[in-house]
């Protein structure tokens, strides 16, 4: 028998796929190489269904001997290893982002007279199609609380933007753009307490109250179905904590941030020129081993947000703190700073790298916003929050129109100016027309 080599992503199983596998069975015995969600993730959204479903699929359907986790984008490692006599292909890769994976393939087969058979590409199904249709139907909340740990677990770093109502939602939901051969998206969403706040004309001192911080997440929840990060402020005292843990993990958010400061809560970016009180190690570590009980799954994440930077107190004193806190079951560990220069970032980050059972690292670059990804992924930072930015930047834009309306007597020069024409507002939103 020989050998047949067939890579695939097997999320939205079509009859593209089941295609090419009933062609590849008339040459010999089929290998599925299944891309992991890590090699998915390298070039495109995670997958919808994690790699063991996938597996589940495709090694149920007719013809498939035997399927094996492709661990990259590029074939030659999996190739090397099977050195299969065939691999089989749509005819679909001679052009475009897929074509220098292809060259790579013929090359390496020849190593071994293997050899590249291509099949003509099954018209009419449109995988961005079926993935718009799935995103329509929606999603559980279980589905997609537990995303975030799967994107944890498949990005080098995870990329999240603030939303504070629907419309904001949606657009972390839908805009994407390619850079080279990559799609670049947001893989969730924060939902930041200074922009909830500032969105309903309140200060961010913890007194927007719970139910209302429910009401916007109902509202993006409604329309999107990436996950959410939860922006819990102090969290409360640690009876009420427990109660803020059962509903968000009810209604499917993945994570809340708590940070370790008591009393009236200012804004961090404030740093030192407000008063404000950081909370005792023992006592912010017993809030979060109490949440951590009332927890029910194993998806949600208590991350816990250290604020010795913000305060003064150093990098030593942060550090301390981390350990403790993972010592009292936090998820993942929020590190904040409150200077346009990152350097004390990089010290903690530094530090934290060598802490025993270290949890992933989140990091809110507001001040410290010239640094790059990439140098935050270098540091090992696991999730980047750009904490604010849809409602900074809808602020002034809004404060212009006003301002040339009452300068010009009208509203010609703002229309044109700064706002989107009125015949794509009003079909922004499906459904509308
Ligand atoms: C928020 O977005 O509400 C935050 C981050 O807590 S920061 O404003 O930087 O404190
Ligand atoms: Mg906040």
């Amino acid at each position: 028998m020989k050998k047949i080599y067939v890579a695939m992503s097997a999320d939205l199983i079509h009859p593209g796929h089941i295609n090419i596998i009933e062609q590849a069975r008339q040459y010999g015995e089929v290998t599925i190489g299944l891309l992991t969600d890590k090699a998915i993730a390298s070039y495109k959204r995670l997958p919808f269904l994690a790699y063991e479903q996938r597996k589940a699929v495709v090694a149920n359907i007719k013809g498939v001997k035997d399927v094996i986790p492709q661990e990259t984008l590029d074939y030659v490692p999996n190739l090397k290893r099977i050195r299969p006599d065939f691999v089989i292909h749509g005819d679909d890769w001679k052009k475009g982002v897929q074509s220098e994976t292809r060259q790579r393939v013929i090359l390496v087969l020849k190593e071994w007279g293997g050899k590249l058979i291509e099949i003509p590409y099954t018209k009419d199904i449109s995988s961005t199609k079926l993935n718009n249709a799935i995103k329509e139907v929606g999603t559980t909340p279980g589905l997609r609380m537990s995303r975030l740990k799967r994107l944890l677990d498949a990005k080098p770093i995870v990329r999240i933007l603030e939303v504070h109502n629907g419309l904001s939602g949606l657009i972390v939901e839908n805009v994407k753009i390619r850079k080279n051969t990559i799609e670049q998206e947001f893989d969730g969403m924060w939902l930041s307490s200074l922009a909830d706040s500032l969105a309903k004309g309140k200060p961010d001192i913890e007194c927007v109250d719970l139910t209302s911080r429910l009401n916007t997440i109902n509202e993006v929840m409604e329309v999107t179905t990436k996950p959410i990060i939860f922006d819990g402020d102090t969290g409360g005292i640690p009876e009420h904590f427990v109660f803020y843990v059962k509903t968000l993990e009810r209604l499917g958010v993945s994570a809340i941030i708590i940070e370790d400061k008591t009393g009236l809560k200012k804004n961090s970016l404030f740093g030192t020129d407000v008063f404000q009180v950081q909370d005792s190690i023992k006592s912010f570590s017993y809030k979060i081993s109490k949440g951590k009980k009332a927890q029910i799954t194993n998806d949600f994440m208590i991350i816990a947000r250290i604020e010795s930077m913000i305060l003064g107190k150093g990098v030593n004193d942060a550090i301390n703190r981390a350990k403790a806190y993972i010592d009292a079951g936090a998820d993942g560990i929020m590190i904040h700073s409150s200077k346009k220069d990152p350097d004390e970032i990089f010290n903690f980050c530094d530090k934290y790298s060598k802490i025993r059972g270290r949890v992933p690292l989140v990091a809110v670059p507001t001040t410290y916003c010239a640094i790059k990804e990439n140098s935050l992924i270098n540091a090992g930072v696991n999730i980047v929050i750009y904490g604010n930015h849809l409602l900074r930047s809808a602020y002034p834009a809004m404060v212009k129109t006003a301002e040339s309306i009452l300068t010009h007597s009208r509203s010609y020069e703002a229309s044109s100016k700064y706002c989107t024409p009125v015949n794509e507002i009003i079909t922004l939103i499906p459904g509308s027309k």
